[in-house]
């Protein structure tokens, strides 16, 4: 997810559902550990998974699966067919990451939680998805305050295995490797947010989702149709702050996977500091920077 920041394996947001669960807390910390000692070019080791650990993965993964054969878009769910993830375990990271390579050239690197901002979005620019391991608390197998490892595969691992989004994933991390301040990633960070997190988009009538936030969301993927849906704007995207503790009350919709691969194809690739200042200098409320690309706009 966005804002990453440093953590050490043990620190848990207070609101986690197993910050008083002791059992949970050592667990989750073994699993980190296992991405705190990877370092690049290792084997990823597996990580034992008990079986209650699987059920909530199986009670997740089953339930997403059948929501997003209507709110997910086709080419999600294409990748979803691609990568062919287990439902009736948690996926191993060195078994997907195999997968991913073979289908689209990405791979996973295992990670301990959260990892600096520049670290985690650079790295999509070499087709690497930084991954956490462990599995949110058993006793609410529908919630989660962190990125977990649901969230990793079900919401992002299944978009990098279809072509065309893999390419607006790898275009994100080279647009963020280009940005030299910190106001300017910053702005970067809130376009991804609300793309590639908490993207929505017309599709056969309807609106869908391709950010990995709302697929991988029980909870949210079943209402995020009554969001505040706004046209597809980088200048709106790039300047609207986001609350990552609650449903999204603000989404930006394009009018098709086109428009969006369009839209964002343009911003990620002409994104620096100095696309930045431009785009800070221009009025608000209107929608012809050259940042944000020339692609119709039907309102
Ligand atoms: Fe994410």
């Amino acid at each position: 997810m966005d804002t990453r920041t440093v953590t050490t394996p043990l620190d848990l947001p207070a609101d986690h559902p197993g910050t008083s669960d002791a059992a949970y807390r050592a667990r989750r910390a073994a699993i980190a550990a296992v991405g705190e000692a990877h370092r690049p070019g290792d084997p990823i080791p597996e990580v034992a998974y008990a079986p209650e650990e699987d059920a909530v993965w199986g009670t997740v993964a089953r339930e997403l699966a059948a929501l997003h054969e209507d709110l997910a878009i086709d080419a999600y769910r294409q990748g979803v067919a691609r990568l062919a993830l287990p439902t009736d375990r948690v996926p191993q990271l060195a078994a997907v990451s195999a997968r991913l390579t073979d289908l689209t050239g990405w791979a996973i690197t295992p990670v301990p939680g959260l990892v600096p901002t520049r670290t985690f979005y650079g790295s999509l620019a070499d087709r690497r998805f930084m991954s956490t391991q462990y599995i949110r608390h058993h006793s609410v197998p529908f919630y989660t305050p962190e990125p977990d490892v649901v969230h990793e595969l079900v919401g992002h691992a299944n978009a990098l295995a279809e072509p065309r989004l893999a390419a607006l994933y790898e275009q994100s991390g080279r647009a963020a490797r280009r940005c030299g301040s910190d106001a300017a990633l910053a702005a970067f960070s809130r376009v991804f947010w609300f793309s590639l997190e908490f993207g929505v988009l017309r599709e056969a009538g309807v609106l869908r989702a391709y950010g990995a936030g709302l697929l991988s969301s029980y909870g949210e993927i079943q209402v995020f149709r009554r969001a505040q849906v706004r046209p597809l704007d980088v200048r709106a995207m790039a300047t609207t702050d986001y609350d990552i503790t609650q449903y999204q009350p603000v989404l930006f919709a394009a009018d098709s996977f086109a428009h969006a691969e369009d839209v964002l194809a343009t911003f990620f690739t002409g994104w620096d500091d100095d696309a930045h200042a431009r785009l800070m200098a221009f009025p608000p409320g209107r929608s012809s920077h050259p940042a944000e690309g020339g692609a119709p706009r039907a309102r």
